[in-house]
């Protein structure tokens, strides 16, 4: 008998139990849902709504089951459909009827939004954590390389030559970026949808603060309605962790060209690539490549939620249950991602003197050149046009421009002085760039040291965080 089978004349077809049931994922969830039951539990007791002793008999038999789920010893069956009756049904089984006062007040309609919001908070912080330990990596690579000078690209052509450094940090500036995001959305994933019933509120004289407080929360979903239909928090996560692994496959196509032999910029480490069963000298960089591939499944993730909730008049639907696997799949497609992404970082070698040489082989300093000119009262557009002529009678005698004689300089333009073959040294180059978010060593120093400083602001958010979402394990 179905725990809602009183009005029903005949069991469910088989392949509508089968069909409907969501226990073959949201078996993740059990942990969750009795962390939510045990405080539910306490707050009836306290309200009076039911004796303390079938309380403390319900608490009790909640964490026996929580012990025999984790265990693996408890059965859970597609009969009982979902996790929160699977639950419910182990509960009477270990206490008998009075198992049964523990819905009082509540539906399943609130109990999953407050499953789904607990997972989530827990794992929002784990994020977090992951994408500081990221940064870090980041950040060490980029002060082993405040010397290391590489082309810039744009159009994939050579344009400026930047510092490796720079270039570790733009990437620690967009994970800033997402954890900003993911650290906002807490609060807004961090409050309490119990108390709503299936969706209009309770007849029983319920706390719902005292709930909320038990759990955590830092407050309540105000209207009971939308407590219910709400899933806006599931959606912003997909969308944080789709910016994520955006900028992580955007990270993943630079390794990837770079460890070509075409770039030989960098070698990832043995530990973090695969070989060829076939091509015995193969070593490929798949760790990058998945993540790159991975990145359109979880933007799927987004536009499927979004799809799903659209249109969707409140309260619950049963449309909602599919919130969940497109969830789970991104949390755990995006921390695999962090946790690999980190390591691999850290230990890859870069190449600097290949670096240097693709910047000696380039134009990449005929801005430079153009700014000489202009700095010697030449208005901007006339010295791009001599440059051009320089470049191009460079191409033609197969030169670079500091190849070029004094002589060679001159016959193109008169301003230009034996102290130009210290402007145009990549070296120079760089430290050109002398402004706040320049690649001018100096500058890229100031960003290590305020991307340092906000690690640390980082570490005291997870530090507070975790504190309030692990209070309920011990
Ligand atoms: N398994 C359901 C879900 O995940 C739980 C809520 C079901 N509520 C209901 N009224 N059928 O959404």
């Amino acid at each position: 008998m179905k725990l809602w089978g009183g009005r029903f004349t005949k069991p469910t077809n088989e392949l509508v139990d089968e069909y409907t049931a969501s226990i073959s994922f949201d078996k993740k969830l059990a942990q969750y849902d009795i962390q939510g039951s045990l405080a539910h539990v306490e707050m009836l007791a306290k309200c009076e709504i039911i004796p303390s002793e079938d309380a403390e008999t319900i608490k009790k038999g909640l964490k026996v089951v929580a012990e025999k789920i984790k265990a693996g010893e408890a059965e859970l069956t597609e009969a009982n459909e979902d996790i929160h009756m699977n639950v419910e049904k182990l509960l009477i089984d270990e206490v008998g009827a009075v198992g049964g006062k523990l819905h009082t007040g509540r539906s399943r309609n609130d109990q999953v939004a407050l499953d789904m919001r607990l997972y989530l908070r827990d794992s929002l912080v784990t994020l977090v954590e992951l994408l500081k330990n990221l940064q870090e990596a980041l950040v060490k690579q980029a002060k082993a390389n405040l010397d290391t000078i590489l082309p810039g690209y744009t159009h994939l052509q050579r344009a400026q030559p930047v510092l490796f450094a720079h270039h570790m940090m733009a990437y620690v500036s967009m994970f800033e970026r997402d954890v900003e995001r993911l650290s906002d959305s807490f609060k807004r994933v961090n409050r309490s949808p119990l108390g709503a019933g299936a969706l209009a509120g309770t007849t029983f004289p319920i706390d719902r603060h005292y709930v909320a407080e038990k759990l955590n929360f830092d407050g309540v979903v105000e209207n009971s309605l939308d407590a219910v239909s709400d899933r806006d928090f599931v959606v912003e996560f997909l969308s944080n962790a789709s910016l994520t692994i955006m900028h992580l496959s955007r990270l993943s196509e630079e390794l990837v060209q770079w460890s070509s032999a075409e770039f030989n910029f960098v070698e990832l480490d043995d530990a973090f690539c695969t070989g060829s069963s076939m091509m015995p000298q193969k070593k490929n960089p798949d760790v990058a490549e998945l993540v790159r591939g991975k990145t359109g499944r979880v933007y799927g993730n987004l536009m499927g939620m979004l799809t799903t909730l659209k249109g969707l008049p409140i309260a619950y639907n049963k449309d909602m249950q599919e919130d969940k696997e497109g969830m789970f799949d991104t949390m755990e497609t995006l921390k695999g991602a962090l946790a690999l992404f980190a390591p691999m970082i850290e230990t890859m070698e870069v190449k600097k003197e290949n670096m240097y040489a693709a910047v000696a082989e380039d134009f990449s300093n005929a801005t430079d050149l153009a700014d000489y000119l202009v700095n010697k009262d030449l208005p901007f557009r006339e010295a791009h046009a001599v440059v051009g002529q320089v470049v191009l009678h460079c191409i033609q005698e197969n030169k670079y421009l500091l190849d070029l004689s004094l002589a060679d300089f001159q016959s193109f333009s008169e301003l230009i002085n034996e102290d130009i073959y210290d402007v145009l040294s990549p070296k120079s180059v760089v430290n050109a760039r002398n402004v706040v978010g320049g690649t001018a060593k100096n500058r890229v120093k100031d960003q290590i040291e305020q991307a340092e400083s906000r690690l640390t602001e980082a570490e005291a958010w997870i530090e507070i965080h975790e504190e309030k979402v692990n209070v309920l394990k011990k």
